[in-house]
C-alpha cells in the first residue's frame, strides 16, 4: 500500500501483505438451533462465553464501521478498496450473529441486559472525538484477531462443538484475520500527521482502557448468560476465571499477542497468520452456502 504523501518520514510501506485478499463470503449460518443447549462441547461456561460475546457482535460491529468510515477520506486507493471489503465482512457478520442470538434467545435466553449495557456504552463513546472510537476499535479489532487465530489454531479445543454453530465461529474467525490490519491503516492514515510518540500514546493507553473494560464486562455478561443456566454465586466466578485464565484459558493463551500491541511500531499484519484460513474454510463453506 503507498505511503503517504503528505508525510514519507512518518509513513513507511505498510506490512500488510501485498497479495492478501479480503473475500467478502455472503455465506448464511445459524438457521436452525443447535441439537444442545450448550453447543460447545456441553460445557455451560465456553458456551456462555461464545454467546456473550456473540450478543454484543452486531452493534460493536456497526460502531467499528461507522469508525472506520469517519477515516476513510483521503484514503490510498487500496486502501478504500480494503475498506469497502471490511464493511461488506462486518455487515454480514453482524446478520448473522443477529439470527446466532435469535435462536439463543428461542433456546430461554434472555440477551436483552447485554444488549442493553452495550447500547448504553456505545452510546456514550460517540459524543467524544472521532479519533477516539477509531482508537477503540483498532484494540477490539486486536482482541477479535486474537481470539479468532486462537479458535482457528486449536480445533482440539472446539471438537464437541456443534459442527453448523461451529461453522459460523469459523467463519467469523477467518474472516477477522483477513481484515485485521483494515482498521490500523486506517488509523495510521487518519494520524498521519502525528509524531510517533504521540500515535502510540493514545494506542495503548486506550487498549489498557478498552482491556479493562472488555474483559470485565465480557466475564459479567457470561455470568449473566450462566445465572440463566441456574449456575449462580461464588462457583460460577471461579469456573469463569479458571476457563478464561486458567485450563484452557481462552485469555491466557493470547496474552503474548495482547502484549505485543504496545511495541512501538507494532502492526496486525507482523504475524501473518493467514495459513489458518485454508483449513477452517472448506468447513465453513460447506455449511454456510459457499459450496
Ligand atoms: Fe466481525
Ligand atoms: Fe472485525
Amino acid at each position: 500500500m503507498p505511503s503517504a504523501p503528505s508525510s514519507p518520514s512518518l509513513a513507511p510501506p505498510l506490512p500488510t501483505p501485498a497479495d492478501l485478499t479480503i473475500r467478502v463470503r455472503d455465506w448464511r449460518f445459524a438457521r436452525k438451533a443447535p441439537p444442545q443447549r450448550w453447543w460447545l462441547g456441553g460445557d455451560p461456561v465456553a458456551t456462555a462465553w461464545h454467546n456473550a460475546l456473540s450478543a454484543t457482535f452486531p452493534r460493536g460491529e456497526a460502531f467499528f464501521i461507522e469508525a472506520v468510515r469517519a477515516h476513510r477520506e483521503g484514503a490510498p486507493a487500496p486502501l478504500a478498496a480494503a475498506i469497502r471489503a471490511f464493511v461488506g465482512q462486518e455487515v454480514n457478520h453482524s446478520r448473522e450473529h443477529l439470527a446466532f442470538n435469535r435462536l439463543a434467545a428461542e433456546a430461554g435466553y434472555d440477551l436483552s441486559g447485554i444488549d442493553q449495557r452495550v447500547t448504553a456504552l456505545l452510546g456514550r463513546m460517540r459524543g467524544r472525538p472521532v479519533i477516539l472510537n477509531l482508537a477503540t476499535t483498532i484494540a477490539l479489532e486486536h482482541f477479535t484477531a486474537m481470539l479468532a487465530h486462537d479458535l482457528l489454531a486449536r480445533p482440539s479445543a472446539y471438537a464437541g462443538a456443534d459442527a453448523d454453530t461451529l461453522a459460523l465461529w469459523r467463519w467469523h474467525a477467518i474472516e477477522e484475520i483477513e481484515h485485521k490490519g483494515v482498521a490500523f491503516d486506517t488509523w495510521l492514515h487518519a494520524t498521519r500527521s502525528w509524531s510517533r510518540w504521540r500515535r502510540w500514546r493514545l494506542r495503548c493507553v486506550m487498549m489498557l482502557l478498552i482491556t479493562r473494560m472488555f474483559v470485565r464486562n465480557r466475564i459479567a455478561d457470561t455470568l449473566d448468560l450462566l445465572r440463566q443456566d441456574g449456575i449462580t454465586g461464588a462457583g460460577a466466578q471461579l469456573r469463569v476465571l479458571w476457563w478464561l485464565f486458567g485450563s484452557p484459558g481462552a485469555l491466557r493463551r493470547v496474552f503474548p499477542a495482547w502484549l505485543g500491541y504496545f511495541r512501538p511500531g507494532f502492526h496486525p499484519w507482523h504475524r501473518d497468520d493467514r495459513a489458518l484460513i485454508a483449513p477452517a474454510e472448506a468447513e465453513a463453506a460447506r455449511v454456510g452456502g459457499g459450496l
